[in-house]
């Protein structure tokens, strides 16, 4: 058995996703399960280096997650140094997504695979001009697109595979919960305050309609049009320095698809609802044959053979409890962290050239989507996609 050791710079680890999603519980999570086992001869092994502007704060975050199974975690503030440092083979990105763009296009002069946090950019241009970046510096190169590996979407990709929809006709995501907004002191803000802030790469259609186009087009079918509508609800909040700003973002956004198979899917985004449904995101299927309802996790179904017959009719109480009549799907298998599965997947495609089709060009698709939807929010008109 040999061990492949395989170093990766995480660049903007401090921050929210860098640490919770990329360092703990993908990276080092890889680390303490022994690695990642590509054949009875060969085992994938991460060795990780933590970059950014503030050495106390990677000190800190590196002295809180070293120990004894995954040692003393090295940290440095000198990018370029680690760069030029062959040992690192993975650059990876989690930094502010307008400081995106200058560290991938120094990662791939290096020679570095490229992974990164998306959206890539906040336009289709530059997304596109990035992901040539690294096509002609001839990287391997990968976008985050987690969702796709969520227990509860895996359970609609699976029914879909099975036949259970029939045709599948519409498909209704929502997304979203209360964001504070920081004005009394016991109840502040759980989102970093740049996410309300256009001019520092936020708001909801860039955040979310990235996610959203590879969610429908790798689960239901290529998205060809949208028409979108956003809002700025909550004019301001406080931020992390407890000072009140102006949100210049937009904090929801209504969104309906139209794909190319004629599927329709209308998908609400919004910092500014309270949740009374399964789960933060949820998405429901309405097929010929049946419904299916996935939450993060869960997923529960409705055969058209146990489909209720409702009457509309104010005057009694509601006779059917609608709850009732829907069945859990079972967990078919072992479902790991998402983030977790998709880093597995990109370090054995740097390392022994497995299919990684999650492309910087692919990520590009979710820009061109989000791009588009605040296109037509502006001058309030369905918006077409060209072919990327
Ligand atoms: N895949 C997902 O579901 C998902 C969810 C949330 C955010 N994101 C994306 O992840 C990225 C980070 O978001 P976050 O919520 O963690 O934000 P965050 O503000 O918590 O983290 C950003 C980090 O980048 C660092 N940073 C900023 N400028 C830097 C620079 N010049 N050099 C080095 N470090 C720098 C900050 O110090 C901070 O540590 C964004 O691009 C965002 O769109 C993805």
């Amino acid at each position: 058995m040999s061990i492949r050791t395989i170093g990766i710079i995480l660049n903007g680890v401090t921050g929210r996703m860098g640490t919770n999603q990329h360092l703990v519980r993908s990276i080092l999570a890889i680390m303490k399960q022994g690695g990642i086992k590509v054949s009875d001869d060969l085992t994938i092994m991460p060795k990780p280096i933590l970059t950014g502007r503030n050495e106390s704060k990677l000190k800190a975050l590196a002295d809180k997650y070293s120990d004894a199974q995954v040692g003393k975690i090295a940290y440095t503030t000198d990018l370029d140094k680690v760069l030029a440092d062959a040992s690192y083979e993975v650059f990876f990105d989690s930094s502010g997504t307008l400081q995106r763009a200058a560290f991938v296009e120094k990662a791939v002069k290096a020679g570095k695979a490229i992974y990164c946090e998306k959206p890539t950019a906040i336009t289709t241009d530059e997304a596109l001009r990035l992901a040539k970046v690294c096509e002609d510096g001839g990287v391997k190169n990968g976008v985050v697109q987690d969702k796709l590996w969520l227990p509860g979407l895996r359970k609609l990709q699976m029914l879909k595979e099975q036949g259970f929809f029939g045709d599948i006709l519409s498909v209704r995501g929502e997304f979203g919960y209360w964001v504070f907004e920081g004005h009394v002191a016991d109840q502040q803000a759980q989102r970093p305050s740049w996410n309300y802030r256009a001019e520092d790469g936020g708001g909801m259609i860039i955040d979310m309609l990235c996610h959203w186009r590879y969610v429908i087009d790798n689960l239901f079918g290529n998205v060809k049009s949208v028409s979108c509508v956003g809002a700025t609800h909550i004019p301001t909040r406080v931020d992390e320095q407890g000072k009140t700003y102006k949100c210049t973002s937009d904090d929801s956004a209504y969104s309906t698809f139209e794909l190319e198979n004629g599927i329709l899917c209308h998908f609400n985004s919004s910092w500014n609802v309270r949740v009374r449904r399964d789960d933060l995101l949820t998405i429901q299927v309405d097929g010929t044959k049946g419904t299916a309802v996935a939450g993060l996790r869960d997923c529960w179904v409705q055969h058209v053979s146990a489909t209720p017959k409702p009457v509309w009719n104010p005057d009694i109480p509601q006779p059917i409890n609608f709850y009732e009549g829907w069945s859990k799907v079972p967990e078919a298998t072992t479902y790991d962290n998402a983030f977790k599965i998709q880093w597995e997947l990109f370090l054995k495609h740097v390392v022994v050239g497995t299919p990684f089709r999650w492309t910087l060009r692919e990520g590009a698709k979710g820009v061109q989507l989000a791009e588009a939807g605040l296109q037509s929010w502006k001058e309030r008109k369905w918006v077409d996609l060209a072919k990327i």
